[in-house]
């Protein structure tokens, strides 16, 4: 087992413990999570299914879900709150924000072109065409063959994401994997979506996730707070330091950071301790995770496990 932690480091985090938390060791690079962010979106189009099939196929142990909803009340799989930036297709179908467009519209675009456009060294002709998928649409294709990583995107302006997300993971029976080994965790930069989320169904693992806006101070200054519901954070990558990565393990939180392209800045947190990562490139940080990294289900289950032991004392 490595320790980020030298001995003195220890004693003097030990000291700063809240009353009754357990220290929480440095992960194995074998507990460190592989989070395909958007599906292996370097070299592929962003949520779709080329893009989670390829994570998958690198050894990602999730696949990233960003929710939009349609006007007709459907949960998409989209980063952006408008169609513009991945989107071509009918203007009056394909452009403005998504809540403002039907399921029926939303379905007349494709989200591949865009990609062999911007980048023509890794453009595909299977590419051109690709639809966005609705959430259920993710869940129906993988089943219990994978772990998600959802966001509630814009959840204020959305009624009832939270509601029909639930609803969804009921309905495809993930509620009981996702509170037993993490085969789903809901990630918001809304504390009041995740408080939602909660208030339905409490058993589900949340991740508070913080906005680059924010410092390692900052962020450490809202743990106490975050801790009453989250089982992790999700910083951006320039606000960790060793601080933010012991003061949140000292509450048991795990720290996901996001969002990572290069081997260099992977180890770098590897080294500071994090619990897993968003990565565009599945496939390096396997890499750099090495031969020991185990497959997916068992990395959330191993993640899951050390995460309640901790909340324990164990
Ligand atoms: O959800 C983690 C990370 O994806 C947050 O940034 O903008 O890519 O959703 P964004
Ligand atoms: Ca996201």
């Amino acid at each position: 087992m490595r320790s980020f932690l030298t001995g003195g480091a220890l004693a003097l985090v030990l000291l700063a413990l809240p009353a009754g938390a357990a220290a929480r060791p440095a992960p194995d690079n074998d507990q460190v999570l592989n989070i395909a962010h958007r599906g292996a979106s370097g070299l592929a189009p962003e949520h779709t299914f080329a893009a989670y099939d390829l994570a998958l196929k690198q050894g990602a142990d999730y696949i990233e879900q960003d929710l939009q909803q349609t006007s007709d009340g459907t949960l998409v799989v989209l980063h952006d709150e408008t169609l513009d930036r991945t989107a071509r297709g009918p203007a009056e179908n394909c452009s403005g924000p998504v809540a403002t467009k039907t399921l029926e519209q939303i379905k007349t675009c494709d989200v591949g072109s865009w990609f062999n456009e911007r980048y023509p060294e890794r453009a595909r002709e299977e590419y051109v065409g690709l639809r966005i998928p609705t959430l259920e649409e993710v869940l129906r294709r993988y089943r219990h063959r994978t772990n998600y990583y959802i966001e509630t995107k814009n959840p204020d302006r959305a009624n009832r994401m939270e509601e029909r997300l639930v609803a969804l993971l009921e309905e495809y029976h993930l509620l009981r994997p996702a509170q037993r080994r993490w085969q789903v965790l809901v990630q918001s930069f809304s504390p009041a979506s995740l408080l939602r989320v909660r208030a339905l169904e409490p058993s589900l693992p949340l991740i508070q996730l913080f906005s680059s806006r924010e410092t390692s101070e900052s962020i450490q200054a809202r743990l106490d707070a975050v801790d009453e519901y989250a089982v992790g954070i999700g910083p951006s990558k320039t606000d960790v330091d060793a601080e933010l990565v012991q003061a949140a393990h000292a509450r048991c939180l795990d720290v996901h950071p996001y969002t990572l392209e290069e081997t260099e800045e992977m180890r770098a947190l590897i080294d500071l301790g994090v619990d897993g990562m968003f990565a565009n490139f599945p496939a390096r940080l396997e890499e750099v995770l090495g031969k020991d990294a185990v497959g997916g289900k068992q990395a959330a289950k191993r993640a899951a496990r050390a995460h309640a032991d901790c909340v324990a004392g164990v």
